[in-house]
């Protein structure tokens, strides 16, 4: 088997990148160790930022995102007893839109098999190979259990965390890592009620920190800050709604309840590898950073790395010219890191770390924010996200 770009992972990232390049008349194989089943029911994030819409749109992936996806011009950002919504278009003239990342999947990997190319499920021992040299090679076998080996010009590592691409970067270029370890948890449920709320509620309270999303008109997604050794067990449905309409609670505003779908808890950490390349091998998305939840910018800025990615692979590939692949690593990384900031920041000003002092810290920025039109216009253009090329 040959190809231009070999990718590794059929998340987000290495869809939309194989869709980006077939647009732009480049081939690519996608390898992915999991079943379609089991990609297409992953319950992730929610929140496609300004650009990320953009980008699915002018892809031709726009039709059932416009259709069921629920347009945001705001978020309210809730404490002791005030909810003050922030309005992003006249903040900052962008909106974005609520569509779960799941349902991005979906889109994607429909358009890869509808005359797409190929897009393998279920491959294992898959591992990449020469990326020293201008032909790289990733053996793997197939679903039938047949070793196979797969030639190309470029590989793209968008395995996620676990992936076997970013040890490969990190060991030959001798790179660095990052990581910050956050002392809580989001116990997340998926609940068949109605959201109570018009935008996005991001709580502040003495108990911890709630957020109220949602996925669709009759779809709510919440979630609590829990201590991260917080067993799943011991949260009954009716413990989970009474400290959720504790941590919204708001005079003459009621939290509907309903059946409960599904709950988990989700650890945070904040994690950076740099370089984001080794000669033929790319890495994009979660293989090269992690954020934690607060402010929805991990699948965002997944779609971002390959946005840029794509149009260096382009060049590199079409024109022969190696400035936006030399340059791919430094700018993506720029980005990362703005959006690593931005995560953490807004993790640091909403969750109870339980120490009076960093509470009164918390409060006196969330009052700034709410108050202030500069402090509140740089939250909503990192909230819509900024520009691509920034
Ligand atoms: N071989 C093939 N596929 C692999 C391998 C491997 N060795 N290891 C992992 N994968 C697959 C995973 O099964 C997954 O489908 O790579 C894919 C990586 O997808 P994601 O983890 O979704 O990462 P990415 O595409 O970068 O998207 C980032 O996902 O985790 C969220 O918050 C994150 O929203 C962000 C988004
Ligand atoms: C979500 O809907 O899953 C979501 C929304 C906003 C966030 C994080 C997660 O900041």
């Amino acid at each position: 088997m040959r190809t231009q770009v070999g990718i590794i992972g059929a998340g987000p990232a290495g869809l939309l990148l194989s869709r980006l390049l077939t647009l732009q008349g480049i081939d690519s194989v996608v390898l992915e160790n999991r079943s379609r089943s089991y990609v297409e029911a992953r319950i992730r994030a929610g929140i496609l930022e300004q650009h990320s819409v953009d980008t699915l749109t002018a892809a031709g992936l726009g039709d059932r995102l416009h259709r069921e996806g629920l347009e945001h011009r705001g978020i309210y950002l809730q404490y002791t007893g005030t909810r003050h919504k922030l309005d992003f278009p006249e903040l900052c003239g962008r909106t974005v839109w609520v569509y779960g990342q799941t349902e991005v999947v979906k889109d994607l990997i429909a358009a890869q098999l509808d005359g797409g190319p190929p897009l393998l499920f279920e491959v294992s021992d898959v591992t990449p190979e020469d990326v020293d040299t201008d032909s790289p090679r990733i053996r793997f076998t197939d679903a039938d259990g047949v070793p196979q080996v797969l030639g190309c010009d470029v590989i793209a590592g968008t395995d996620g965390f676990h992936g076997v691409s970013r040890p490969v970067v990190t060991e030959r270029t001798e790179g660095r890592l990052w990581e910050r370890t956050y002392p809580y948890a989001w116990l997340g449920v998926l609940a068949d009620v109605a959201p109570s709320t018009d935008e996005l509620i991001y709580a502040w309270h003495p108990d911890g920190f709630a957020l109220h999303s949602m996925r669709s008109p009759s779809v709510s997604r919440l979630y609590l800050q829990v201590d991260p050794a917080e067993k799943i067990e011991e949260w009954s449905d009716d413990r989970i709604w009474t400290a959720l309409a504790t941590r919204f609670s708001l005079d003459g505003w009621e939290l509907e309840t309903g059946p409960i779908t599904e709950k988990s808890v989700l650890p945070m950490r904040s994690f950076v590898s740099a370089p984001m390349r080794h000669r033929r091998l790319f890495l994009a998305g979660d293989a090269a950073h992690i954020v934690p939840p607060t402010g929805a910018k991990g699948l965002n800025l997944a779609l971002a790395d390959v946005t840029l990615l794509a149009t260096a692979l382009v060049r590199l590939l079409r024109e022969r010219q190696t400035d936006l692949v030399d340059d791919y690593s430094d700018r993506a990384l720029a980005r990362v890191w703005r959006c690593t900031h931005f995560s953490w920041w807004m993790t640091s000003m909403l969750h109870r770390s339980g120490d009076d002092f960093d509470a009164e810290l918390q409060l006196s920025q969330l009052r700034r924010v709410c108050s202030s039109e500069a402090a509140a216009r740089e939250l909503a253009e990192n909230y819509t996200g900024l520009p691509i090329d920034d």
